[in-house]
């Protein structure tokens, strides 16, 4: 079968992969599957194509009803990310309530000049309200990592999940105006684009902090640079709108740590995921069941 991946996927699992050959998406008439990173996919430039196989959970940029609708398999990587993603939130709610970045800064410009006791305080972590918005599997190792810094957790989701003694259920709304930290774990869908808009971005109390691994495209993204240029919130964005631009007036904020989209980058995760990508091509070019097609 042939394959055209656009680029060489890390992990051993890759060269297990026969005919394929790394190239940028251009049309080609002899490809049967392609490997891609939620990249868009037009399929009248690939007529033999009979499967894409996603490397990563979110399939959204792929345009898969479409290939469904010709009869093209999608299948994604789920499972394997959790924990990296989960660590990451973690590593950004902590840079953002404890200003590590900020101090990081202060340091290398030789600005700790004073006494350690002369002020720059940032939040405790210990007793606040965590709010995470999606009770799925990664907002759940999220939620699981909670228990250890003695938080109240409380959730929103459209269906109830009864993840017992995980997370509390809240309105979307009520959870924006209790959560010291609200963080994003929701696909992005029809229903979650621009999910928080100004007037839910409005609800969170003045000093609290945004948390967003999933898409950066759920938030306004304008609302949301203006929220934090008047400096009312803070955020830990690993997300953006419009990958990989990052809005001008972030750049310069001390109340956002940004990071370059890293939920899943560690080489163990990313490993993962090539395996299960290898696994699904490879069942196809058997026959066999795919291990993991979206939406079946
Ligand atoms: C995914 O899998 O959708 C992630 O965004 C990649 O980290």
């Amino acid at each position: 079968m042939k394959v055209l991946a656009t680029r060489r996927y890390p992990g051993p699992a890759f060269e297990e992969l026969g005919d394929v050959e790394v190239a940028p998406l251009a049309a080609r008439a002899d490809v049967e599957a392609l490997i891609v990173a939620n990249e868009p996919v037009d399929a009248d430039s690939f007529p033999s194509l009979r499967l894409v196989a996603n490397f990563g959970v979110g399939y959204d940029r792929i345009g898969v009803e479409e290939l469904r609708r010709r009869g093209i398999v999608v299948t994604n990587t789920p499972g394997v990310l959790d924990a990296a993603t989960a660590d990451l939130t973690w590593a950004l709610i902590l840079a953002t309530r404890r200003r590590v970045v900020e101090g990081d800064r202060r340091v290398r410009a030789g600005e700790w000049t004073g006494s350690w006791a002369d002020g720059f305080l940032a939040e405790e972590l210990t007793g606040s309200t965590l709010g995470i918005i999606g009770l799925g599997r990664i907002g759940q190792s999220v939620a699981r990592r909670a228990v250890g810094f003695d938080l109240r957790v409380v959730y929103t989701q459209r269906r109830r999940s009864e993840e017992a003694g995980l997370a509390d259920y809240r309105e979307l709304e009520e959870l924006l105006a209790e959560s010291d930290i609200a963080t994003i774990h929701a696909p992005l869908t029809p229903e979650t684009r621009g999910l928080i808009d100004a007037r839910r971005l409005g609800l969170l109390h003045d000093g609290a902090c945004l948390v967003n691994t999933a898409r950066g495209e759920i938030v306004d993204e304008e609302a949301l640079v203006a929220e934090l240029v008047s400096g009312r919130i803070r955020a830990g964005l690993d997300v953006f709108a419009h990958e990989p631009h990052v809005p001008e007036p972030l750049l310069s904020l001390p109340n956002v740590v940004l990071t370059p989209h890293l939920g899943s980058g560690t080489r163990q995760t990313r490993e993962s995921m090539t395996r299960i990508v290898v696994d699904n091509v490879l069942a196809m070019e058997r026959g066999d069941e795919l291990l993991t097609p979206v939406g079946a």
